[in-house]
């Protein structure tokens, strides 16, 4: 295990009817006057932003209210954020909604109090001050409400790209898994690739000898496994809801990925797919992740048969580890055509003849490589794509 720092000073607020307990909690961590961000109208056609409006009237606490966060939020809505941030001497950012909203909110976190384009913190850039936030998440799935990053979309060019900062995590997030059942079947499948995506994503390690982060990362896929089919049959089902809530939120908050190397390529490539084509991030994954898997198995082929032996419940081949291995990544990608998620180009809306855009979006170039588990160069990227492009649920993995 190598070393590591581990700071994560969220509070988390779990449980039915927590969210009228938000403007306590924005009392708590010293809010005075608050923007309530919020997307689409899910949050407002059920309720909650009454209820949140009502809890900070309760406390006495102002409040300026900013919706219409699109999913793959992108930097226009950010920047009417801070503005109005400035405009109204707005001290604390109450996000009410999904990842994109709490992205959105901590992409006007770091904007406000910066003299220069918030988009700087996206291109590399270190945040060194922001805003506090706190967040009433309605969906498990990107884990932004323990995480330190932010994923944002430039409007020119379709641009998504991410930034990361313990100054972004946010002061409290209220969990109320019966938020959730009213998310359609397709959005709460999208969350739970996504979760079982950032999960993967710490998994397949370099780093040898962590049994501890090995076990509680395969904890939470066989949680996943277990109670996405059952939400999905069953939307109104609140424990399984709140399985998958805290699983999602342990997901992202790196307590199962310390002291462990880690991939994120997966990430890395889906972002371009949700950038170009602004469809869901979980729907992107359950193209790319499999690929990836299919492209990468043989650099550590024992991992993946623990993969396989672990959470999918096949059967090891101790003559031949390769066909357990690859077994686990049929497996995987069976699951995620199991609960709904598209698994090949076509079903996602992606195009083919679109992949020298995308591996130029990627941004390695001809002499360029990732990090990661696996080190990628643009050609290898674009081979990952033409996998994802053909895969099906049933697909045999190549030798
Ligand atoms: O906008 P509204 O009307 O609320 O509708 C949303 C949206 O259409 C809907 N929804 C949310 N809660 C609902 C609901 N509908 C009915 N009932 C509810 N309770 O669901 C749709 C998706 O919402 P969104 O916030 O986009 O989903 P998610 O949480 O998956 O966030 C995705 C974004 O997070 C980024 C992704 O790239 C993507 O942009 N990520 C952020 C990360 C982070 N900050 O750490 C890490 C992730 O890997 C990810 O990249
Ligand atoms: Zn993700």
């Amino acid at each position: 295990m190598d070393n590591f720092q581990f700071y994560s000073p969220t509070e988390f607020i779990f449980g039915k009817e927590t969210e009228y307990s938000c403007g306590a909690y924005v009392k708590k961590y010293g809010g005075t006057k608050v923007l309530i961000h919020y997307g689409g109208g899910s949050a407002v056609r059920s309720g909650l932003i009454d209820r949140v409006t009502a809890s900070l009237e309760r406390e006495e606490i102002p409040y300026v209210l900013l919706g219409g966060v699109q999913p793959n939020p992108r930097d226009t809505k950010v920047y009417e954020g801070i503005e109005l941030c400035r405009r109204e001497n707005v001290d604390f950012i109450l996000s009410v909604g999904g990842g994109s909203c709490i992205d959105s909110a901590k992409g006007i976190a770091c904007g406000v109090p910066y003299e220069g384009d918030f988009w700087d913190f996206y291109c590399g850039k270190q945040v060194e001050k922001a805003l506090p936030i706190g967040t009433v998440l309605t969906i498990a799935a990107a884990g932004s409400e323990g995480s330190t990053g932010s994923v944002i979309t430039k409007e020119e060019g379709m641009l998504k790209r991410d930034t990361c900062s313990d100054l972004l995590r946010p002061r409290f997030s209220i969990l109320n898994p019966a938020l959730t059942e009213s998310l359609p079947a397709y959005q709460t499948a999208c969350g739970a690739t996504d979760i079982m995506a950032h999960v993967l994503e710490r998994y397949f390690t370099n780093t040898t000898e962590v049994e501890i982060t090995d076990r509680l990362c395969e904890a939470v896929l066989l949680t996943m496994v277990k109670e996405a089919p059952r939400v999905i049959a069953d939307p109104h089902n609140y424990q399984a809801r709140a399985n998958i809530m805290w699983a999602g939120t342990i997901a992202h908050n790196d307590v199962v990925g310390v002291g462990r190397s880690q991939d994120w390529n997966s990430h890395g490539i889906e972002h371009e797919l949700s950038g170009l084509y602004d469809c869901a991030h979980g729907a992107g994954l359950a193209v790319v992740m499999p690929a990836w898997m299919e492209f990468v198995y043989k650099h550590n082929i024992m991992r993946f048969a623990q993969m396989a032996t672990r959470v999918w419940g096949c059967e090891m081949n101790f003559e031949d580890p390769a066909v357990t291995a690859r077994e686990g990544i049929r497996a995987f990608r069976r699951f995620l055509a199991s609960i709904g998620m598209p698994i090949n180009f076509e079903q996602l809306g992606a195009k083919e003849a679109d992949i020298p855009v995308l591996v130029e979006k990627f941004g390695l170039g001809e002499e360029g490589r990732t990090g990661g588990f696996v080190s990628l160069s643009s050609e290898d990227v674009a081979e990952i794509l033409h996998i994802a492009a053909h895969a099906s649920a049933d697909k045999e993995i190549a030798e």
